[in-house]
């Protein structure tokens, strides 16, 4: 491959293992190789920074610290341990690949790109990172940090928004890995992204690999990645009330089990739109229609934003009193404050709540 010309394999690995071996963080999923932590860390790191995860992790694999722990519990006290990391089809997918694993693999996470790939949730890179962490298979982990580090070293101007161009680096990670030590290389590229090899500003002086480095010797490494810009989310404006009836108990509704923040729970809301009625009397139109609810909706008291990465949603949160009877269902309930705990919420919910709270 013409990429690779006069590039020095062994030693490139040497200097990137041996300053992986020095200077690695230490972190709760490095304490050993079992597969299934492996696999929840990674899919627990995917969009989500380490210093989120780690908590989150301990947690987690506490609560159910083997596959077949995971595989039996509720699904409610999953996404439970999963409130506030967000993305949460990923803990759904984790959730049912698990079981599968526990019911045809015995509980034993497969150990081949095959059967690992075909694991609800499990793509390329998360199917590299368990085989060649946990099993010693050199599989490339290509991620997006991973992207940035390699389109430095290697002067490689794709770009990395493209789905195509994983598929590039893959094939330079296959030449280029160690087979000796597969696990360690693939972690020291990404702990070569998380530490030095930064975005926007790396820090060239420090890097044990610099003397590798085509963008450095260039002068280009702040040009690189190459990365076009994603179409910017859509803002939608909503309102949200928080209803209580006359015991104070709260009325609270569960999400469809498909789309966005699927089965969590929230209180109730409603897009609005720009029309003769204000947002606050096409929530009273909402409540009606769809839930039934006769309320009486007060003041706004906060406004809330929160960003998905193809959406933006605008809350406008109102307090209100309920004024009839509910009838209640498995997805709309009335809790008291003490039991709101016990319910998943996305984070704009939970910061609705603390608002409310705070009055
Ligand atoms: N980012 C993705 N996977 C990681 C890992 N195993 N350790 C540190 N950062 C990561």
């Amino acid at each position: 491959m013409k990429i690779l010309d006069d590039f020095l394999i062994n030693e490139f690995q040497k200097d990137l293992i041996d300053w992986f071996e020095q200077e690695q963080r230490d972190l709760p999923w490095r304490q050993d190789q079992d597969p299934y932590k492996v696999w929840v860390s990674e899919i627990m790191l995917q969009q989500t920074r380490v210093d989120t995860v780690i908590p989150y992790f301990e947690n987690f694999v506490s609560k159910f610290p083997t596959i077949e722990d995971l595989a039996k519990a509720e699904e409610d006290k999953v996404l439970k341990a999963w409130e506030g990391l967000g993305y949460y089809s990923r803990v759904r997918n984790l959730h049912a690949a698990v079981k599968e694993v526990a019911e045809k693999y015995d509980g034993k996470v497969p150990d081949t790109v095959d059967e690992i790939s075909s694991l609800k949730g499990v793509g390329p890179y998360t199917t590299g990172a368990i085989l060649s962490i946990a099993y010693g298979v050199p599989e490339p982990a290509v991620d997006g940090n991973v992207m940035r580090v390699l389109s430095r070293i290697l002067s490689v101007w794709d770009d990395i928004a493209k789905p195509k161009t994983r598929q590039i680096f893959e094939a330079i990670v296959r030449e280029i890995i160690s087979k000796e030590n597969p696990s360690a290389f693939n972690q020291a590229l990404m702990e070569l992204g998380a530490l030095i090899c930064v975005p926007g500003n790396p820090a060239c002086l420090l890097c044990p690999v610099r003397e590798h480095c085509r963008a450095f010797a260039e002068g280009v490494q702040k040009e690189l990645p190459v990365k076009n810009k994603k179409k910017a989310p859509t803002a939608v404006s909503m309102a949200a009330v928080v209803l209580q009836n006359e015991n104070g108990q709260f009325l609270i509704h569960k999400r469809p089990e498909k789309g966005l923040l699927a089965n969590l729970w929230e209180f109730p809301n409603h897009e609005t739109i720009l029309n003769i009625q204000t947002p606050k009397e096409q929530l009273g139109d909402f409540l009606k229609n769809e839930y039934k609810v006769e309320a009486k909706i007060g003041q706004a008291f906060t406004t809330i934003q929160h960003v998905f990465s193809h959406l933006i949603w605008n809350i406008t949160v109102f307090e209100g009193k309920i004024v009839n009877t509910i009838q209640e269902t498995d997805n709309l309930k009335l809790v008291h404050l003490e039991e709101l705990d016990e319910y998943t919420f996305p984070v704009s919910h939970q910061k609705i709540r603390k608002s409310f709270l705070l009055q």
